[in-house]
């Protein structure tokens, strides 16, 4: 296990990548970690198009040749044609994680009757999780908060990088102290 977390921050967007607009929710997701992960990690970010084959590319190299022990992926998720973020992450991954996408839907039903229309989950693939999260700015912060204090022991129990939280994040809970 090395010291330096490696973390993925993927977003899938055909409009953001052709530069039309601005990846405001990897910034988020970015801003995000940075106040809430008191151990040192180091971002890999990675801004593509809604392409399936691309997105399955992109988290195999982020997992195996990077060794990035989390990818936070952010759109894609929905209903859409060009909607294929979670169908890529099954692709790739060897267990699915269904927790975490039950848990953010749950709380995002809270602020948007929508929430039931992303079909966000999150996988495992060798010693890394992959989560997904929505394509909205305003998601992203509400969907990590519900959780993130499940992802440490998650990265402990498949070999993963050891993460830390701050005073200020939502409480990190580990079962059993290492
Ligand atoms: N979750 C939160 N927390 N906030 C939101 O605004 N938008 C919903 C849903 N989940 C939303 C949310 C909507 S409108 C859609 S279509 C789906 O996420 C899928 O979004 P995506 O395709 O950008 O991933």
């Amino acid at each position: 296990m090395s010291d330096l977390a490696r973390i993925g921050i993927v977003t899938m967007s055909d409009r953001a990548s052709a530069g039309v607009y601005e990846d405001l929710s990897g910034k988020a997701i970015e801003a995000t970690l940075g106040e809430w992960l008191a151990s040192p990690w180091q971002k890999v970010y990675r801004l593509i198009p809604d392409d399936r084959a691309t997105i399955e590319r992109t988290l195999i190299d982020l997992i195996d040749a990077e060794g990035c022990s989390l990818v936070v992926t952010t759109g894609g998720t929905g209903p859409a044609p060009r909607d294929v973020t979670p169908e890529a992450t099954e692709a790739v991954c060897e267990k699915m994680m269904p927790g975490f996408g039950e848990l953010m839907r749950q709380v995002s039903l809270r602020s948007v009757p929508t929430a039931i229309l992303s079909r966000q989950t999150a996988g495992l693939r060798g010693k890394g999780l992959i989560v997904n999260l929505p394509g909205k700015p305003t998601a992203i912060r509400e969907c990590l908060e519900a959780v993130f204090p499940a992802i440490p022991y998650c990265l402990d129990l498949i070999g993963g990088a050891w993460l830390e939280g701050t005073a200020t994040a939502p409480k990190v809970f580990r079962p059993k102290a290492k």
